[in-house]
This record gives structure tokens, C-alpha cells and sequence, in this order.
């Protein structure tokens, strides 16, 4: 199963869970319960060090095969304090793209990954009307880092930050609480703002939508429909006339006629509790292809466990699926897994999702077998058909 020429092969991380001590972060301040929020089983903390150990992580994907690299960078670093910009952080991102592109590794710059500033958050973050223009001066200022970067994603899962905009919200034991449709407004329009100022810097702008791939049970289709609409495809059809789209695919929610119904006792889970489902990626692909009608790329998917040859088993399931949506004609660019690095699972470092581990006293690298796997498919630009 041959992929197209130039097909991206990488992975993903964020800048809080790999990072450690983001302590400006509203993140970081809600897991010492200094903002409100609901309590975390751990505090981030040191997370993989990541922060001064860039180079050794992009080494490892480099040296393992893979052309790619998704990272965020950090806007609590960058203006810890509104309208103070931190040229030592903005040079350090600036840093880590140019180790990037030393080890032939494709950038793609994330610039907002959940976490927000303490003082955004203060002024009541993205359920206030003066967090757009507020998100637009910082994507201003790093506008120079963006030279020579060809991809970037403005916010990662809009409809993840429009659940979590509200700290009070909780989560349903299967499915998405449904979007805050002030913040969806709020969000697309920062986005809006974001691509145009992204495009006079040179770069190619889309932003990542989180895709569950929902499935109706028969009978179930308007309530699917009406599922998705707020929690999916408004995100996607907002992606129209940008120059890619990012889809992250995990698992699916099957809809009954009363919404999303609990995944059986029989199927397989993963360490978040969430069902192993491989092939959810050519879901997200073709709902975002409908949609949004831009290339594709997967900017995350993947899996936590502590087996590594079940990720192994779910990206080939999950790649079998890429493939079929390049045979049905949909422009799929790039497949980023996440995740690099083992990390901090916004909460807990339990559910492991990296292709490197790595010791939590010493923080040494230890890059598991799915690493090299991955990093063997990229190089032949391939899958094997068995
Ligand atoms: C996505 C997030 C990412 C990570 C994975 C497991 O929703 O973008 O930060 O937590 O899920």
C-alpha cells in the first residue's frame, strides 16, 4: 500500500504535557488549585523535560525515519504577561524550529494547544469577547518565528477549548458535552483572524478539529446529525477556504436514538477507557474532506497503553484506513501520531500514547518498538499489504 510522494510521516506533542514547569499557564495554575476547575490526580510538574530536551526527542523521530515534527508553542512563555513578549521565549521556539529543519524533520507549528495564559484566564478566557483580538496581538508577535515554516495550525481541537472554556463543565461518561456557542463563535472568529495574519507570513494555516466518529445505530441518523453538528462539523465547515485541515481521531461514539450509547462490555479499551477502534481515523478523514473540502492531514491518533504491540496493531488498522480514503481520491497529506513522547494527559501521566518512553527520575529516552515500526513505514513511504 504505497503512499503519495511527499506524504508526511511525523508525530504530535503539545507544549504542557512534554514541557514542564509552565507555570504562567491557566493549566498549571489549576492543577495547584490556584484557578478553578476540577482537581487533577497529578500536577504536570517537570512533565518529559522536553523544554530543554527538544533535541534529543527531534533526534529520535529524525533518526528513526520519520519527515515530520508537531509541536506547539507556548503562549504563557511567550507573553506572560498581556502585551509583555518574552524574546528569550520566542527564541527558543525559534530554536526548535531550526532544529527541526537541521534534522530534516517538517515543522508543523501548533500555536495554541489548550493552555492559555493566567492572565487571559483571569479576564475570563474565551467566554469573553475580548479574547479574539487578545489571541490575534500574540499571534502577531510570533508572526516572525513563522519564516521558513511551512504549516502551521492556529488552535488545536476548537471543540475541545469550547467544552473547556467553561471550568464548571463536566463530562458525560461517553460523548462530548456540547460546545458553548458564544465560544464556537469566539473561536472560529480567532481563527479567521489567525489564518489571514498566518498567510501574510508565508505559511499554510488550518487549524485540527477532534473527530469522534459518529455513528448512528439504524433509526438514529437525524440525532447523529444533530449530535455532531455543534461538537464536529461546525469546526470542520469553518475550515472551508483554509489551506489544510488537521484531523484527530481516537476512537468512535455510536447514537442510539437517545444519543450516545455506552461502548459494550465485550470491546477492547484503552487506557483512557476509550474503545479500540483503528479505523475511526477514515471517519474523521472523510467527514473533514466532506466538510471542509481542503487537504487532510492527521495531526493526531493514536492509542494509550502500556502494550506497545497493540499501538503498533491500531496504526496499522488506522493506516489500512488512511490509505482507502487516498484510493477513494481524498487529498490526504500527512499522517502525525500521537504522540512523540510519552506525556502529561492533562490530569495524569497514566494513559501512555508515546513512541518514547522515558524515565521519571532521570528523564533518559527510551524509544519503544512502535518508534522504529513507524519510522520503517515512512522510509519505504509504505505499507505492507499483509
Ligand atoms: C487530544 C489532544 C491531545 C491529547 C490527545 C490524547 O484531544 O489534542 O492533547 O490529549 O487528545
Amino acid at each position: 500500500m504505497n503512499f503519495p510522494e511527499g506524504f508526511l510521516w511525523g508525530a504530535s506533542t503539545a507544549a504542557h504535557q512534554i514541557e514542564g514547569g509552565n507555570v504562567n499557564s491557566d493549566w498549571w495554575q489549576r492543577e495547584w488549585g490556584h484557578l478553578p476547575g476540577p482537581p487533577v490526580e497529578t500536577p504536570s510538574g517537570d512533565a518529559a523535560d522536553s523544554y530543554h530536551r527538544y533535541p534529543e526527542d527531534m533526534a529520535l523521530l529524525a533518526r528513526a525515519g520519520l519527515d515530520a515534527y508537531r509541536f506547539s508553542i507556548e503562549w504563557a512563555r511567550i507573553e506572560p504577561e498581556q502585551g509583555w513578549i518574552s524574546r528569550a521565549a520566542v527564541d527558543h521556539y525559534r530554536r526548535m524550529i531550526g532544529t527541526a529543519r537541521d534534522l530534516r524533520l517538517t515543522p508543523m507549528l501548533t500555536l495554541h494547544h489548550f493552555t492559555n495564559p493566567v492572565w487571559f484566564a483571569r479576564q475570563g478566557g474565551w467566554m469573553e469577547d475580548a479574547a479574539v483580538d487578545a489571541f490575534l496581538r500574540y499571534v502577531e508577535a510570533v508572526l516572525p518565528l513563522l519564516d521558513g515554516v511551512e504549516l502551521v495550525c492556529t488552535i488545536n481541537e476548537p471543540n475541545m477549548v469550547s467544552v473547556l472554556a467553561d471550568p464548571e463543565v463536566g463530562f458525560p461518561a461517553v460523548g462530548l458535552p456540547p460546545g458553548v456557542p458564544h465560544v464556537t463563535d469566539r473561536l472560529i472568529a480567532a481563527h479567521r483572524g489567525a489564518v489571514e495574519l498566518v498567510r501574510s507570513a508565508g505559511a499554510r494555516a488550518g487549524w485540527s478539529v477532534a473527530t469522534q466518529a459518529y455513528q448512528p445505530e439504524p433509526g438514529a441518523e437525524a440525532v447523529a446529525a444533530e449530535y455532531g453538528a455543534s461538537r464536529e462539523d461546525v469546526f470542520l465547515d469553518a475550515a472551508e477556504g483554509d489551506d489544510w485541515v488537521g484531523v484527530q481521531a481516537y476512537t468512535r461514539t455510536r447514537i442510539g436514538p437517545d444519543g450516545p450509547l455506552p461502548i459494550p462490555e465485550s470491546a477492547e479499551r484503552t487506557l483512557t477507557g476509550w474503545e479500540y477502534y483503528p479505523p475511526a481515523v477514515g471517519e474523521g478523514i472523510r467527514n473533514a474532506w466532506r466538510r471542509a473540502a481542503v487537504p487532510v492531514y492527521v495531526t493526531e491518533n493514536g492509542i494509550a497503553t502500556d502494550d506497545d504491540a497493540r499501538r503498533i496493531d491500531y496504526m496499522t488498522g488506522a493506516l489500512q484506513a488512511v490509505h482507502a480514503c487516498l484510493e477513494d481520491g481524498i487529498d490526504v497529506r500527512g499522517y502525525l501520531h500521537w504522540s512523540a513522547l510519552d506525556n502529561y494527559e492533562w490530569g495524569s501521566y497514566r494513559p501512555r500514547f508515546g513512541l518514547i518512553a522515558w524515565d521519571r527520575e532521570t528523564f533518559e529516552r527510551h524509544p519503544k518498538p512502535s518508534l522504529e515500526w513507524l519510522g520503517r513505514i515512512a522510509q519505504v513511504n509504505a505499507l505492507p499489504a499483509s
